[in-house]
């Protein structure tokens, strides 16, 4: 094994420097935390996971149009991604009331919006990550109007796409959050989808029984945390072959 840079570490991933210029390697990991770090824990097979789910959404994303960071998966818990400049915002996009948003408006989880609610959060654990208004973005430059209608544009498609996908699957989903980056092509700038899509950013209920099965069975000590998310994996037909027994996977090598 080839020893390669690491540039980063996040609470879910790791990234290292591609094989080639202007490529990331993304290592899911399988850690997991919770309300800015202050619960930590392990959901095992998660990394395995969310890799794959990642993948399939960004394909299926990138065929309808929405362009994203996503070039090929690697391995079990590896995948190859274009280098860009991440947009220090969380977007997310609400169909139901759930979270945050039911604590903030006192409207019970489960109730669904008048219509999509899209909200901005600042990526800043320092600050909690606050959420933020248009103004905000634009006054600290954070992004530009022009790029903020973009990921507004890109956000709503990726919406109304993932909420018949998941439909086909028997899942609603509820909310979820994405983040967007400036992939620089020689002197050209493009907005592009980066980070992941997977249960650990989705709010995903089962639609007959509003089962959760995504991150919140973490947050909320529900239990059956990892069967969750093996549960989005089988139902989108990405599961590992040989099963749960295979996602242990290797430890991070640098
Ligand atoms: P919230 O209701 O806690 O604001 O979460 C909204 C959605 O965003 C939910 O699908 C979970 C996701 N999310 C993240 O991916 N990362 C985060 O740090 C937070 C707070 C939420």
């Amino acid at each position: 094994m080839t020893r390669r840079r690491r540039l980063y570490e996040g609470k879910a991933k790791v990234l290292f420097e591609g094989p080639e210029p202007g490529t990331i390697v993304q290592y899911f990991k399988d850690d997991a935390t919770a309300f800015n770090n202050q619960k930590q824990g392990v959901i095992t097979g998660k990394g395995v996971l969310n890799n794959r789910i990642s993948e399939y959404l960004m394909v299926r994303l990138a065929e309808i149009g929405v362009p994203t960071h996503f070039v090929r998966r690697l391995n079990m818990r590896e995948q190859l991604v274009k280098e860009v400049e991440i947009i220090p915002l969380e977007v997310v996009v609400r169909n139901v009331a759930a979270g945050s948003f039911s604590q903030r408006f006192k409207i019970d989880e489960g109730t669904p919006l008048p219509r999509s609610i899209v909200e901005y959060y600042l990526k800043n654990d320092d600050l909690g990550d606050p959420l933020v208004t248009e103004e905000h973005i634009t006054a600290f430059g954070w992004a530009a109007t022009q790029d903020l209608d973009e990921m507004l544009q890109f956000a709503l498609r990726t919406n109304d796409f993932l909420c018949g996908l998941f439909v086909g699957v028997g899942l609603r989903l509820v909310d979820f959050k994405i983040e967007f980056g400036r992939l620089w092509e020689e002197e050209d700038m493009r907005i592009v989808l980066a980070d992941e899509i997977s249960p650990d950013s989705c709010r995903l209920w089962d639609i007959g029984t509003n089962e959760k099965l995504d991150k919140d069975r973490f947050r909320r000590d529900l239990g059956q945390v990892a069967e969750a998310y093996q549960e989005v994996a089988r139902r989108l037909g990405v599961l590992p072959e040989a099963g749960p027994i295979d996602i242990k996977g290797p430890k991070v090598m640098q």
